[in-house]
């Protein structure tokens, strides 16, 4: 295995403060040493790359990805999941369990780690259902799938309507620390919605989902985790109410976090007037004043994570009438340019804090050794051109479906380089795997 010595570039590592101008020198698949000119103390025959001029950081964390493995192999494997994670600078992603079959049990769990293997670079850590077949009657066998290396539990895409079932799944993941993944929806208040309930839907003619019936279930999991004392992860968090819900949960000490995806930060849902089914996704796009109290909620600090809510679909099923097309868009290899470009470069946020809440924060929320470039730590690494201006071009994506709502959108940012576990992945922008 070769070592690398990545010198002249500005390292942004979050978990350790650091933002500077620095080497890192990678060994045996490990960081060993960050610091200014680590020439003196690389190893004989290491290979120089120089990095002036970018950003050196933790490879990227996706806590919320949908791979379509087992079951929808056309739509997405773990193998065009993880090129399309690296290529967007994600070294490890969470996949959800809503695959056929759901993965609930240590089998599907032990057959993606399995895959993950076979691919040989990047990471997918595996989120197992909290019901079982995500039917909301009976809780899976937690034990077991986290003895199996499930990472956490959600019933994504479905909400756990039973409130005594999420308040024993909060309870008995407190015996392993693990978070419970919240898809906040009240299915009777949503009912049958396919756009936010306000002015466009009322123009359009679709059926709308009020911001209530997000509200309502992330207001009864914050109950349920301060009666429990277990740990509550609010996924795709979208409305301006829930956001507050979750800063006072906070203030009052529960153990609760929440992630925003690029599209509630950047898509209103202004964008559903041409019935464009690339921006039906749950939870539906939001009128302005929730993308404003959003980004204020980056701004301070509420918001723990950005996580993209990959979730590809196949061409024929989204080139359906919009009442009919499933929810969903992808987005591993756009969420970096994106949140670079129209929230860094906006001055939302700065650029190690944007880092921060696709790196070491989603990691800690669940509980893996990654997101950092720590001395010791996997060395999963990425070079940044922050300045790098290109389209996005679907046709030329890794993942193998291509609903996405930014088409043709001019992004700043690419991501020129990476490592998994010290190999080189990617380099000059070509995938050298
Ligand atoms: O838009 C969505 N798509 N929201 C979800 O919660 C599920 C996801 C999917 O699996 O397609
Ligand atoms: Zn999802």
């Amino acid at each position: 295995m070769s070592n690398y010595l990545i010198h002249g570039g500005r390292v942004v590592d979050p978990a350790n403060n650091i933002d500077e101008i620095a080497d890192v020198l990678i060994e045996r698949g490990k960081i060993v040493a960050v610091g200014s000119d680590l020439s003196d103390s690389a190893p004989d025959g290491v290979e120089r790359i120089d990095a002036t001029g970018k950003v050196v950081a933790p490879g990227l964390v996706d806590m919320h990805v949908h791979l379509r493995e087992p079951g929808r192999a056309d739509e997405e494997t773990v193998e065009s999941g993880l090129r399309a994670a690296v290529r967007g600078g994600f070294t490890s992603v969470a996949c959800m369990p809503n695959t056929d079959p759901v993965c609930d049990s240590a089998s599907v769990v032990e057959y993606i780690l399995q895959r993950v293997e076979e691919v040989g670079f990047g990471n997918a850590f595996p989120i197992a259902s909290i019901t079982h077949g995500l039917e909301g009657e009976k809780l899976s066998e937690m034990g077991e799938l986290v003895g199996a290396g499930a990472v956490a539990f959600s019933d994504d895409g479905k909400c756990v309507v039973n409130g005594q079932l999420m308040r024993r799944a909060l309870e008995y993941t407190k015996t392993w620390d693990k978070a419970i993944i919240s898809h906040a929806e009240d299915g009777f208040l949503a009912h049958g919605g396919q756009m936010h309930e306000g002015y466009w839907s009322t123009v359009l003619g679709l059926k709308g989902i009020p911001a209530a019936a997000e509200e309502v279930v992330v207001a009864r999991d914050i109950i349920l985790a301060e009666l429990t004392g277990g740990r509550l992860h609010i996924a795709h968090l979208s409305t301006a109410g829930s956001l507050e819900l979750v800063k006072l949960a906070k203030e009052r000490g529960i153990r609760v976090t929440c992630e925003v995806t690029p599209h509630h930060l950047i898509l209103t849902d202004e964008k559903v007037r041409d019935y464009d089914t690339n921006f039906k996704v749950n939870p539906p796009l939001r009128p302005q004043e929730h993308l404003e109290a959003l980004r204020q909620g980056l701004k301070d600090g509420v918001i723990d994570a950005i996580a993209s809510d990959h979730a590809p679909h196949a061409r024929h099923e989204k080139e359906m009438e919009f009442d009919y097309a499933p929810f969903g868009l992808i987005g591993l290899e756009t969420t970096l340019a994106l949140i670079l470009t129209e929230i860094v470069e906006e001055g939302v946020i700065s650029l190690p804090e944007a880092i921060a809440l696709m790196s070491i924060n989603p990691a800690r929320i669940l509980g893996i050794d990654r997101g950092t470039l720590s001395v010791g730590a996997v060395a999963d690494v990425i070079i940044l051109d922050t300045n790098a201006q290109h389209d996005v071009e679907p046709l030329r994506f890794e993942s193998k479906s291509n609903n996405t709502p930014y088409a043709g959108w001019s992004l700043k940012g690419m991501v020129g380089d990476v490592f998994c576990a010290g190999k080189p992945v990617i380099r000059n922008s070509i995938f050298v795997v």
